[in-house]
């Protein structure tokens, strides 16, 4: 259990798979005691993805958000669920209920959505998928969670409210974790995770373009390193 939580305070992952689902293949409380930071991945060259995943799994960071924005993220989850056991691998920016299948297809263990359709939450519930979705305002916030979601992801975080954003939703939605991605850095994260309704954060600072361009794998465990050791405040 995440510093901060009080038992039964937080939504569980039962209420996400409901009666009628499948179970999943990665609870929320998996992913959050596996670290404090995911990293958003964009992955040019499924060549790069097992050297990629291998690299931050040996700097700590086993969870690994692979965005469906380019053609190789699909190849590069497969790759990774098949050579990279100790990873657990996700599929970001999921739009559509045929995207969570084709993520659950390829292997993946969760899935991430920029913004919330319930066709989505039913599609990541029949292929047992938990899903983090998106959410930038209240109305959102109270739509993920009818539909059983208690992990969400706060995009983008910065643009959106920051920390005053997540404070002020601690008060009317008490039993809802937040994910906030999209604009933090390592110097503003531990901002974030000091908030007792975030557990985990994410972002691409771990997997800089041009460090994946050259393939530089030693950087990328060096920075999987950094951002493993950012705890929340005891
Ligand atoms: C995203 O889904 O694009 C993430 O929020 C990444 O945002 P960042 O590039 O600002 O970290």
């Amino acid at each position: 259990m995440a510093v901060n939580e009080a038992p039964g305070r937080w939504g569980d992952d039962a209420a996400q798979a409901g009666a009628a689902g499948a179970a999943l293949r990665c609870t929320a409380d998996e992913l959050i005691a596996a670290g404090p930071v995911i990293p958003v991945i964009v992955i040019d060259d499924v060549a790069h993805a097992v050297p990629m995943a291998r690299a931050l799994v040996d700097g700590g960071v086993r969870v690994l958000e692979v965005t469906l924005r380019t053609p190789a993220g699909l190849p590069a989850i497969a790759a990774i669920a098949r050579e990279v056991p100790q990873a657990i691998v996700g599929a970001g920016t999921v739009c559509s209920a045929a995207d969570a299948q084709a993520a659950a297809d390829a292997g993946a263990r969760f899935a991430v959505s920029p913004g919330y359709l319930p066709a989505i939450g039913q599609a990541c519930r029949d292929a047992g998928l938990l899903l983090l979705p998106g959410v930038a305002t209240a109305s959102e916030v109270m739509a993920a969670r009818a539909d059983g979601h208690a992990l969400l992801k706060f995009f983008p975080a910065v643009p959106a409210g920051g920390v005053a954003m997540l404070k002020a939703w601690a008060g009317p939605f008490a039993d809802v974790r937040f994910c906030p991605t999209g604009g933090l850095t390592p110097e503003t994260a531990p901002q974030f995770l000091a908030l007792a309704n975030v557990p985990v954060c994410g972002g691409s600072w771990l997997t800089p373009a041009d460090v994946m361009r050259a393939g530089d794998w030693a950087r990328l465990a060096a920075l999987a390193r950094a951002a493993s050791a950012l705890r929340k405040p005891v």
